[in-house]
């Protein structure tokens, strides 16, 4: 089936390579020249394990395009929509700027009998405004709402296996070819039995805000737990343990330590509040501002406890962050935990030296005033601390003992309980985490 997918960021790009994987011929449209001209020459625009083969591989078959000209969309009997939704600024609602211009993009070539699929992350309601004004526009042309689940560091893996599939349709006859257009693209994964919701346009919008809302709410519970048990004297990875071997808990998205970033769960639920707000329904959300103020107070506390392992003060203490992206595996540094800290140590005195696998670059140009290295050795020279806050397995792998040869003082502060505190501990470090007593 010939397929365009319109906006080739992170989502975008990995769909538009996994639907040549499942058989189909696409076309990438992105308004950004560079990151188009990137994935025309087989270059990834970001890091992603997977995505660099499989790039590589779909542009080999022939089947995969990328263009700037929303015209080559042409043809394509469905059209997904990819854009990003980010916050608005200085407000929690979610900026829908990209998602009407991408759907207005597609009026001149969108044809009766063809499909909008939207992926993007939207506020309820949205899908329906936009299927009025196909509907007035093109004639016979159809909306779904179909959202996607990927994690960054797994994002090929959760597109071409994903765990359920969400088709938010169109009722009546609309309907079922609309359904039959997204079993014809995800025919092999609706082959292997995988899961499928059908539901209306709110439901599909909704799921994703919920899903991530959930994911939220479940990181700032262990997270507030760990603030329990900085109080009590308990040791909330014991206790997530404990906890999560019910299967009704599960110990999945129970890891205390520096909180939730990223270019997801913070803005999705700040703009699923600000929606329910606009719906008069905002008391039901207003739990989601505590699940958010307990996140945001991890990394307050993160920099509260290197101030005291630094005898209760910064000023001209060699610090040394290993760890910036948002998570592992990743180079995304959006809303990112770890660069917060560093940049408020650095705000307060410390000299701060933040080295990371794979963001070393995009921190060069976003945060130029942080001082980026390229190794944990290098960031660690004479530290008075290190604090250890993406959780990549090269930092979990460190010796403790002969990175201690490298270090001023052995304090480490390990921000996502990571690191196994026996070892740090019998090498002769003090040990500091969240939610756990001094080692
Ligand atoms: C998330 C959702 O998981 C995904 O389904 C959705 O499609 C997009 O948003 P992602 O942003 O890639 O994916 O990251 P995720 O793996 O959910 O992690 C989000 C943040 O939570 C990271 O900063 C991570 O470090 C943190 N986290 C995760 C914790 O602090 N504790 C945990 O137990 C799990």
């Amino acid at each position: 089936m010939k397929i365009s997918v319109v906006g080739c960021g992170y989502l975008g790009a990995v769909h538009a390579a996994s639907l040549v994987e499942l058989g189909h011929q696409v076309v990438g449209v992105d308004v950004d020249e560079r990151k188009v001209g990137a994935l025309c020459q087989a270059r990834s625009p970001f890091y992603e394990p997977g995505f660099q083969d499989l790039l590589e591989h779909s542009l080999a078959s022939g089947r995969l395009s990328f263009t700037t000209d929303v015209g080559d969309a042409a043809g394509a009997r469905v059209h997904f929509v990819c854009v990003g939704t980010p916050q608005k600024h200085g407000e929690y609602g979610a900026d829908l700027q990209f998602v009407q211009a991408a759907a207005e993009s597609l009026l001149p070539v969108l044809e009766a009998g063809e499909l909008v699929a939207g992926k993007s992350t939207v506020p309820v309601g949205t899908a329906a405004r936009l299927a009025d004004m196909f509907g007035d526009k093109v004639p016979g042309a159809l909306l779904a709402w179909n959202p996607e689940f990927l994690r960054e560091g797994f994002a090929v893996r959760d597109t071409l296996h994903p765990d359920r599939l969400v088709y938010g349709l169109p009722s009546g006859a609309d309907g079922d070819t609309a359904r039959a257009l997204l079993d014809e693209v995800y025919a092999p994964i609706v082959a292997r039995g995988t899961p499928k919701v059908e539901t209306d346009y709110a439901t599909a919008e909704m799921v994703k805000t919920a899903a991530n809302s959930f994911l939220a709410t479940k990181i700032s519970f262990i997270n507030a737990m760990a603030e329990l048990c900085e109080a009590t004297g308990a040791d909330v990875k014991l206790l997530a343990d404990a906890i999560g071997y019910d299967d009704r808990i599960g110990r999945k998205f129970l890891d205390a330590g520096l909180g939730f970033g990223g270019g997801c769960l913070p803005k999705d639920i700040r703009a699923f509040m600000a929606r329910a707000g606009e719906l008069g329904a905002d008391q039901a959300l207003a739990f989601l501002r505590e699940v958010d103020n307990i996140n945001m107070r991890r990394r307050i506390r993160m920099v509260e406890l290197a101030r005291e392992v630094c005898d209760g003060s910064l000023l001209g203490k060699r610090v040394a962050v290993l760890g910036a992206a948002f998570k592992p595996d990743s180079d995304d540094i959006r809303d990112s935990p770890a660069l917060n800290v560093a940049a408020q140590l650095q705000l307060q005195g410390a000299v701060v030296r933040v080295t990371d696998p794979a963001a070393g670059d995009n921190i060069r140009r976003s945060w130029p005033q942080l001082d980026v290295v390229d190794s944990a050795e290098e960031a660690a020279e004479r530290a008075d601390a290190v604090l250890v806050l993406t959780e990549w397995k090269q930092y979990k792998e460190l010796d403790p003992t002969s990175f201690g040869r490298i270090v001023k003082q052995k304090r480490v502060l390990d921000g996502r309980n990571a690191l196994d505190r026996d070892t740090w501990t019998a090498a002769g470090w003090s040990y500091r985490a969240l939610g756990r007593r001094a080692g």
